[in-house]
């Protein structure tokens, strides 16, 4: 798909370490789905644009397609009676502990069939696409026994082929123990390492292996195990760690390198020196405060003072965090978590996508990377966490397609037609 991209107020490339000015005036030449050039519209040659169709991004602000690093996307029912129950006092291990919680939605998950449990993820990815998401990292995890798991990561792959979102598999097995493994747990992790591991990694559906590293779920020493031998297999390391207690996954990260470490709101400093050295990606979820009634909101000003690279992400599951709006966590990320402007956008762009090791692909504008795409309304890059909870994404365009474009108001004075090309999405 070859295409010009045009009237932007500003681009911010993300190419420039702490420029949150960006480009004034700019244009984004695009070739065969990727960046050709990006710069002032004044040094765009000419000849190079002849005959190429132009979508107009209206004077708005263009930024990268947003990365969203972590979510837990596949599952069936909803979880709002725990929502109100956190209210009353129940906290939410508690409730796990009552067969609440992540088995409440695995029970439901196992229940639905698979193209019920595409049709909510899809309705769920479009979802994200609206908030300008170009490329989605979905977990299994609400599965827990090999066959559903495999299922769980079949559904993902074909979600990917159905949205015009670059979709990226994660294996979370580990996600918590069912009752059925409770009695001999040794056992339960020796037939993940073994048996769940190699056949997730046999069938080339995942590109990551995470754990749950919490009291309630996979100790420490349970997690290496299981993280160990996804490496063995070609699955690279993510860890949820250090949520809700200090037990030692933010070390374990640093120990087996993994690609991200997430949560974090109870790691320790101490551990931040080897995330910088292992180059493992903080990822921070402040959409979980909001739904599990906290206020401690996860700090960012540490792990960047010891030179760690921080990203910001929903974690969008049906306990901890049922939002779909990216955009709104760089606003907690600059209110609550201590990131200034730039890093907040890194934070969405190409920090997100070091967590996803697709640092060389998506989240710059920069030659040679995914033409992926958002023009938001206004061209303020503090606009879209200013006027946070209201989406100001006019349109998002993927490999240098256009994927989604928000319908001009009626009788808001909007031109008859846009300057825009027609929206054609890939599936
Ligand atoms: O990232 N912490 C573990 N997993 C999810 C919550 C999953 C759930 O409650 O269903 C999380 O917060
Ligand atoms: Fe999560």
């Amino acid at each position: 798909m070859d295409a010009c991209v045009r009237d932007i107020g500003t681009l911010l490339t993300m190419d420039r370490p702490g420029d949150s000015e960006g480009i004034r005036d700019a244009a984004v030449l695009i070739r065969q789905g990727r960046i050709a050039w990006a710069g002032p519209a004044r040094d765009l040659d000419p000849a190079s644009v002849r005959g190429l169709p132009t979508v107009s991004a209206e004077g708005g602000l263009v930024t990268p397609g947003l990365v969203e690093c972590h979510t837990h996307l596949v599952f069936a029912g909803n979880r709002a009676g725990e929502f109100e129950d956190r209210l009353s006092g129940r906290s939410y291990e508690e409730i796990a502990q009552a067969g609440g919680g992540i088995l409440a939605t695995v029970r439901a998950t196992r229940q639905a069939s698979d193209d019920e449990l595409l049709r909510l993820a899809e309705e769920r990815a479009r979802d994200f696409l609206e908030q300008g998401v170009t490329t989605l990292e979905v977990k299994s995890g609400y599965g827990l026994d090999l066959e559903q798991e495999l299922r769980l990561l079949r559904v993902i792959g074909r979600l990917g082929q159905r949205v015009p979102v670059t979709v990226v598999p994660t294996f979370l097995g580990a996600h918590a123990i069912p009752p059925e493994g409770r009695g001999d747990r040794a056992a339960w992790v020796r037939d993940l390492r073994d048996r769940w591991v190699p056949a997730v990694a046999r069938q080339g559906i995942a590109r990551f292996c995470d754990v749950f590293c919490e009291s309630m779920a996979f100790l420490v020493g349970e997690a290496e195990e299981i993280l160990q031998a996804g490496l063995q297999h070609g699955l690279r390391p993510k860890i949820h760690a250090d949520q809700l207690s200090d037990c030692g996954g933010s070390a374990l990260a640093a120990r087996v390198g993994a690609v991200s470490a997430d949560h974090l709101d109870r790691a320790p400093e101490s551990s931040f020196p080897a995330l910088a050295r292992a180059g493992t990606v903080a990822v921070l979820l402040p959409g979980c405060m909001a739904a599990l009634g906290r206020r401690d909101f996860p700090d960012a000003r540490p792990l960047r003072r010891a030179g760690v690279r921080v990203a910001l992400s929903t974690d969008f599951n049906p306990g901890t965090s049922p939002t779909r709006n990216l955009p709104l966590m760089g606003t907690f990320g600059m209110a609550w978590c201590g990131l200034t402007l730039w890093e907040t956008w890194a934070a969405l762009t190409i920090w997100a996508a070091a967590a996803l090791g697709m640092e060389g692909e998506v989240g710059r504008v920069a030659p040679g990377m995914a033409a992926d795409l958002v023009a938001f309304r206004g061209e303020d890059p503090r606009g879209p966490f200013y006027e946070y909870g209201t989406s100001r994404v006019s349109w998002v365009m993927r490999g240098g397609r256009l994927a989604f474009r928000r319908d001009a108001r009626e009788g808001a004075g909007a031109p008859e037609s846009p300057a825009v090309g027609r929206g054609e999405g890939d599936g």
